[in-house]
């Protein structure tokens, strides 16, 4: 396992530099105190490397400290096997901390408010599969900017306290799997994304201000029948006959989307593409799925100071180095900036560690951007977990998803008796992978573009809805060569250099994945022989020329009734599509149409009427074909 031994290199690397060349800064000594004797006075049958003549904030497993070091901030024991209440006047001096996860030991008695109570500063906490029992605690208002809470697996009985409403941060909250019991109060809390209350023993209805949740979030309850909640968006069950392909659409609606066109460039543009294309095979040998041999040379190369995993502070997930060491690593692929490997940890979670490689901007520039990017958080954003730069190496930290990505779910699994995604899916997709956007180009003062849209970077979330990584990464880039780009077909045709990507052209590539949702088809794709055509071109051209449903997936083709949603869609793809960029329009109107999209389809309004609105909101999708001179670049 080459693999295996490279990452584990890799990282010991990390921890050797960090602990040898790092100046050693003076301790939290109240903070450190408080961690002994959190040890010493609780049982635990796994050791812990907390000795009294070593540095808290460098060498402590599971603790992290402030930038300065003047305090704890983290700590984070997952599986440590400790055992019995947690003892008094310990963890309650940890006053500074942020996020402090417990979870996965065997500590019971009742929740440790009089402890907890005093850590005002909390914003995640993880106390999850132990044994505690009894209340939970009545006042929640203490920890005002707690943002993740997670209680699950445990034995906490009774009621909910209404108090929970003063959580305005909480965006997660999960009390499964415990003995609560009564009614559920009114969480009214907007930020709320996640909520599972499943397994416990509530009575009466759920409350109006959770019908947004789904109803799984409340299942293994004994909740009155009214609150069997609609799905966010209701299942049609798949028809087994697929229906004939001349799918009835009507004229008028295609006709507003598509005229004029220039068949000429089209013809040069495919020969062109057909160039770049066999020469990108001719250099796709190196980009084969392959185990690689190379980490540990690089690794033993890095020989700067302060070469240290960085971590987010809002990080979910609690591993440490020492879990990174255990870790075993396979190669996912090949991306467009690097290498990924998929690491699995002891504690059975999963991670994928991303190697990039030719960043040329200095550490500086690439912190700083690593901080915007780290610092989001969004359910259609995939979390930057941790990053690592030194001189030859840069190394990012994400959340592994088992389905793979949209592109591998739309173009990996065809014939392998896998059934393709289905229309709910894709329009989540498209809605997930639309509001992620947006939430980007809101970030850093509206400077941050995401730069790499296409369906390999969107995932789906735990809610099915698309969900973007991969963020900012481009600007660090050397820019790519044409014939190196993967991304071509997503690539807006002003963006010249991969490095100057804007919000409209974020809006252009989001387009071509609509497209792509739609037709099952690759941005780039052969058809028949050795021609390729650029999907955006293709769909234009189709929908010019056939008036058919042509464009459209045939695996589509067998849900009933999602015409008018298709070509809803389809509109707005191509409506994001358009040559001019400031004719695009912007993220939050592409959210608004795409999140309407469903509302169409079942309000049953005038078929005219829906398109009409589309169409007003949609600038004259024809302006994508005339004049095209894009992405064959010379
Ligand atoms: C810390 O103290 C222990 C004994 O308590 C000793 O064995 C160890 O070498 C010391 N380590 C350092 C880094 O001083
Ligand atoms: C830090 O801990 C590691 C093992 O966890 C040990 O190898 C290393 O010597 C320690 N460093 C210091 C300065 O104590
Ligand atoms: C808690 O957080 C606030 C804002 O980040 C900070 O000003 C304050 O010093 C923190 N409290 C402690 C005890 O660290
Ligand atoms: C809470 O803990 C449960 C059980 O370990 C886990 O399945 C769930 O993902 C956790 N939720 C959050 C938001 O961390
Ligand atoms: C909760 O459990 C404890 C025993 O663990 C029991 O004494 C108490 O009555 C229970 N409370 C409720 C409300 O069921
Ligand atoms: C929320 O907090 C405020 C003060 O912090 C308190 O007066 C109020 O009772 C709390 N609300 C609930 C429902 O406990
Ligand atoms: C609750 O327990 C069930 C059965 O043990 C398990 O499948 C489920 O994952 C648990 N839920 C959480 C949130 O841990
Ligand atoms: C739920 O309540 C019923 C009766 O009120 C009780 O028999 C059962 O043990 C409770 N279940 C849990 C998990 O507390
Ligand atoms: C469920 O609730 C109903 C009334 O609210 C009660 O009659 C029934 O016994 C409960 N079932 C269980 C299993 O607790």
């Amino acid at each position: 396992m080459n693999m295996n031994k490279g990452l584990l290199f890799i990282f010991s690397a990390f921890l050797f530099f960090g602990a040898v060349f790092l100046p050693i800064a003076a301790d939290p000594v109240e903070d450190k105190q408080a961690l002994l004797d959190f040890l010493r006075h609780i049982h635990h049958s796994h050791t812990v490397n907390w000795k009294e003549n070593t540095s808290v904030c460098n060498n402590w497993t599971g603790v992290s400290c402030s930038n300065d070091h003047s305090r704890v901030t983290a700590l984070r024991l997952p599986g440590v096997g400790f055992r019995g209440p947690v003892p008094s006047n310990t963890l309650g001096r940890l006053s500074a901390i942020q996020i402090l996860s417990l979870r996965s030991n065997g500590i019971s008695g009742s929740f440790p408010y009089a402890e907890f109570s005093k850590l005002k500063n909390l914003t995640i906490l993880f106390l999850q599969s132990n044994d505690f029992s009894g209340p939970l605690p009545s006042d929640f208002s203490v920890w005002n900017n707690l943002v993740i809470l997670n209680l699950s697996n445990n034995g906490f009985n009774g009621s909910i306290p209404p108090s929970i409403s003063n959580l305005t941060h909480l965006t997660s909250l999960n009390l499964a799997n415990n003995s609560l019991s009564g009614d559920i109060p009114d969480i009214n809390v907007p930020s709320l994304q996640h909520l599972d209350l499943t397994n416990n023993n509530f009575t009466g209805s759920v409350p109006k201000s959770l019908h947004r949740f789904p109803s799984s979030a409340f299942s293994g309850n004994n909740l009155s029948s009214e609150n069997a909640l609609p799905p966010a968006l209701p299942v049609h069950p798949p028809n087994s006959k697929p229906s004939k392909k001349s799918s009835k659409l009507s004229e008028p609606a295609i006709l507003g989307i598509a005229i004029g066109g220039c068949v000429l460039l089209f013809v040069v543009i495919a020969v062109l593409m057909f160039f770049c294309h066999s020469k990108k095979q001719r250099e796709g040998g190196l980009a084969t799925k392959k185990k690689e041999g190379s980490l540990m040379k690089t690794a033993s190369k890095s020989q700067e100071q302060n070469n240290r995993l960085f971590f987010f502070e809002h990080c979910s997930l609690a591993f440490d180095l020492e879990d990174l060491l255990r870790a075993s690593a396979e190669v996912l692929g090949k991306g467009t900036f690097g290498i990924a490997y998929k690491a699995a940890l002891e504690d059975s979670s999963t991670i994928v560690v991303k190697r990039l490689k030719e960043v040329t901007v200095p550490k500086k520039e690439f912190e700083q951007q690593m901080i915007v990017v780290g610092n989001i958080r969004h359910v259609n954003v995939s979390p930057l977990r941790a990053y690592y730069y030194s001189k030859d190496e840069r190394l990012m930290v994400y959340d592994f998803y088992e389905e793979g990505s949209v592109s591998a779910m739309l173009h990996g699994k065809r014939g392998e008796g896998q059934t393709p995604i289905d229309w709910e899916t894709r329009l989540k997709i498209a809605i997930g992978a639309a509001r992620g956007i947006a939430h980007i180009h809101t970030q850093n003062g509206c400077k941050l573009v995401h730069g790499n849209i296409k369906s390999s970077n969107i995932f789906l979330n735990s809610q099915g809805y698309g969900c973007v990584s991969d963020i900012g990464l481009a600007p660090l880039m050397s820019p790519m060569s044409p014939p190196m780009m993967r991304a071509a077909g997503y690539r807006a045709p002003e963006v010249t250099d991969t490095r100057k990507a804007t919000p409209a052209s974020d809006v252009y590539s989001y387009g071509v994945l609509l497209l792509e949702l739609l037709t099952g088809k690759s941005p780039m794709h052969a058809v028949g022989g050795n021609e390729v055509v650029h999907l955006v071109r293709w769909v234009n051209s189709v929908v010019r020329e056939e008036w058919t449903a042509e464009v459209f997936d045939v695996e589509l083709l067998r849900y009933p009734n999602i015409e008018e949603e298709m070509v809803e869609m389809l509109q707005i793809g191509l409506a994001c599509v358009v040559r001019m960029p400031e004719q695009r329009p912007k993220m939050p109107a592409v959210v608004r149409m795409v999140e309407e999209i469903r509302a169409v389809g079942t309000e049953n309004r005038p078929s005219t009427e829906s398109r009409l609105e589309i169409a007003a909101a949609t600038p004259s999708p024809q302006a994508a074909e005339v004049g095209t001179s894009s992405s064959a670049q010379p």
